[in-house]
């Protein structure tokens, strides 16, 4: 927090009416809430308009070169915004709502701050199907445009308190629904011309992507610009982290998968969507403990872990 900006209350409310109430008015006001998705908890603000998502950016301490992704309610609401080709027609009737982010061409009048697509022509919608987010998005009556409720560079958050830890004093409200189910950002498809891109990994696999529309080519590392949230420092612990240890060094905290057990486990059965859901509750874990640095056990390659191996390797990344 810069010197500039003030300490505000953080008030926690749970999930109901009355929370949910609150929160349509304050982001009616331009005001910012945390709420629940099914994958972690995002930072909410309306998309249409400049100041809120400026607060947005503010309150992460984002780079302002990362557009947000656009929440919508309904699929009406998201033709206004972007323009979907029959690709993107078929993914959103397939997976939405869930855990899937189209980036399409932006639709030529849509009501959405230019801040909020960070100046790109296109945009990035998803139609969440968690209780609360929906919940607000219908008492709003507004996109809202919500990235992971964290400050910059530290772990998404799948739990309130998460959420506190680092936005607390920055932002007004927390709409407490328990833990995430999923743990992990929604899975982004690139539709904005020419080949479908998968542009981040996430609960929803290439797999069943390609069963709807057939193959999408992997984003190439040219494409950091276009997918700039894709910086190795987004997902990172403060700590270093080693990957596919087998047990821990001297000054390591390891968390176990499978067979290793590690000081905790992602998944003693070797579950990946059981790890998946507690990835960034464990480096959390983690990162408040004693010792100095993290190691992980190796997650196998394949259906999730695809996914949490970019996670854990972005984590991984050296900083500058
Ligand atoms: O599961 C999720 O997607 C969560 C919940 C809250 O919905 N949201 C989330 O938002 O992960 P965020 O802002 O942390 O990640 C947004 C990602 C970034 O990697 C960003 O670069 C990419 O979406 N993105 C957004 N608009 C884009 C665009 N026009 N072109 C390419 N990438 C875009
Ligand atoms: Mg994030």
């Amino acid at each position: 927090m810069t010197a500039q900006e003030q300490w505000i209350e953080t008030r926690i409310g749970r999930y109901g009416k009355a929370a949910i109430d609150e929160a349509a008015a304050l982001i009616r006001a331009g005001q910012l809430v945390a709420v629940p998705t099914e994958t972690v908890y995002g930072l909410a603000g309306r998309a249409d308009s400049g100041e809120a998502v400026a607060r947005i950016y503010a309150a992460k301490g984002r780079p302002s070169f990362n557009p947000l992704i656009v929440h919508v309610a309904e699929m009406k609401q998201a033709e206004t915004l972007g323009v979907f080709d029959d690709r993107a027609r078929a993914l959103a009737e397939a997976f939405w709502p869930g855990p899937l982010t189209l980036v399409l061409p932006l639709q030529r009048n849509a009501k959405l701050a230019s801040l909020t697509t960070a100046g790109f022509d296109t945009v990035a919608l998803r139609m969440p199907a968690h209780r609360a987010m929906r919940a607000l998005l219908d008492a709003s009556e507004l996109p809202l445009a919500a990235p992971s409720a964290n400050a910059s560079g530290s772990i998404s958050p799948t739990r309130p308190q998460h959420v506190a830890h680092t936005l607390g004093g920055r932002i007004p409200l927390i709409i407490d629904d328990g833990a995430t189910s999923l743990g992990l950002e929604s899975t982004i498809i690139g539709i904005d011309g020419g080949a479908a891109r998968l542009l981040r990994p996430g609960p929803i696999g290439p797999d069943e992507i390609g069963g709807i529309i057939g193959p999408v080519s992997a984003r190439n590392e040219n494409e950091a610009i276009s997918a700039p949230g894709q910086l190795a420092s987004h997902y990172a612990p403060s700590k270093s982290l080693r990957l596919n240890a087998i047990e821990a060094d001297e000054g390591e905290w390891l968390i176990g998968f499978g067979s290793i057990s590690g000081q905790a486990s992602l998944s003693p059965d070797g579950d990946l969507i059981e790890a998946a859901a507690r990835l960034f509750d464990l480096l959390h874990e983690a990162d408040g403990q004693p010792p100095p640095r993290i190691a992980i056990a190796p997650i196998p390659d394949t259906g999730l872990g695809f996914a949490i191996n970019d996670r854990l390797r972005r984590a991984a990344a050296p900083r500058g």
